[in-house]
């Protein structure tokens, strides 16, 4: 199987490559400049930016020795400014502490400013024929979809996963050519949406293609966004007691008791706050308003104020679901932390 496997991408790379200037070489300076370049940018808009660099720069002594000013110009256009300052260290590098020559084994390369583990195995493979898989995006989903692999390529074990089923099939003669052909085929074939599994040849024991699971291969969990909250609490008091209301359904705080509350998309000024204090309650007296206060839950980040408030009439309070508790039960009321804590700190 794993003799097919390999056997069947490379044979279908050798017939169906892209002429690109970096595959006709073997210069690891030439290898290596590719992929620092095409590591955030497509191959169309990284193309010119690779000719031009070595026409500037045919050695690595060249870009070593030239004006960072003059490499970060060359450079503008392609974002990801650090990789060009990354690119030009490395290259002094190379020059003052190995003599202008790349390393070549995997592990020596990875100690090198700017290069992680697919542009390490990247160089090893393409330059040096070393036996270290690349793994990139292109890599996941090929490897995800055929071996039906469902485990989160946002993970960082993940990565050893696919590195490790890679290296099982990586064969030791031509690891040049099974890098760029699984890299290829993920590219050209089997793309993240609309994959082409009619000309692709491993479409024969493609698990994803077998069972039709394309679309949920590889697995990627999307970053919870953190959603700001500006939380503006009216605490209305009547000499000890003070106004709550129980939270209902669908809420993070469901059951629990807390103030009426205004909520903003935006933090507000000391001003804007007693407008709308004074827009909801024209007849309310504020006594006081306390700093924000900062409150980080798993998916939202809270800022929170509290305003105490001088006590209203009794349909203000019915209007907004509130009741007057003492003390004594506003202590033994389930309260979120935030509330808990105000309260403690105000010795309440
Ligand atoms: N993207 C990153 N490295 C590449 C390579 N060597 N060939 C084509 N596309 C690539």
């Amino acid at each position: 199987m794993t003799q097919s496997f390999s056997n069947l991408i490379i044979d279908w790379y050798l017939r169906n490559q892209r002429d690109l200037p970096w595959r006709e070489t073997t210069d690891p300076y030439k290898i290596w400049l590719s992929e620092i370049i095409l590591q955030q940018t497509r191959v169309n808009q990284g193309l010119p930016y690779y000719n031009k660099f070595i026409l500037h720069y045919p050695t690595v002594y060249d870009l070593a020795k030239a004006p960072e000013d003059e490499v970060m110009r060359l450079w503008q256009g392609l974002g990801y400014y650090s990789r060009a300052r990354n690119l030009h260290e490395c290259a002094k590098s190379i020059v003052s502490d190995y003599n202008g020559e790349f390393p070549n084994s995997y592990n020596e390369l990875l100690k090198l400013k700017g290069i992680g583990k697919y542009t390490g195995a990247a160089i090893a493979s393409f330059a040096f024929e070393q036996a270290v898989p690349v793994v990139d995006g292109n890599v996941f989903r090929v490897l995800a979809r055929y071996f039906n692999v469902s485990d989160d390529i946002t993970q960082p074990k993940t990565f050893t996963k696919f590195f490790d089923i890679a290296k099982e099939l990586i064969p030791k003669e031509k690891p040049s050519s099974f890098n760029q052909a699984l890299m290829e085929l993920g590219a050209m074939v089997c793309k993240p949406n609309n994959p082409n599994c009619e000309i692709c040849p491993l479409a024969q024991a493609c698990s994803a293609r077998i069972h039709t699971k394309q679309s949920v291969l590889p697995v990627k969990k999307k970053k919870v966004k953190v959603k700001n909250r500006f939380l503006y609490y009216l605490i209305w008091q009547n000499g000890e007691k003070l106004a709550m209301r129980k939270r209902g359904p669908n809420d993070i705080w469901q059951g629990l008791f807390d103030f009426e509350l205004i909520e903003t998309k935006n933090a507000l000024s000391t001003e804007e706050i007693l407008e709308m204090v004074n827009e909801k309650h024209d007849q309310a007296e504020i006594i006081d308003i306390s700093e924000p206060t900062k409150h980080i839950l798993t998916h939202q980040r809270l800022e929170a104020v509290f305003i105490q408030l001088n006590t209203p009439n009794t349909t203000i309070l019915k209007e907004n679901g509130l009741q007057y508790y003492t003390k004594k039960q506003v202590e033994s009321l389930p309260k979120p932390r935030l509330i808990e804590n105000y309260l403690t700190s105000k010795n309440i």
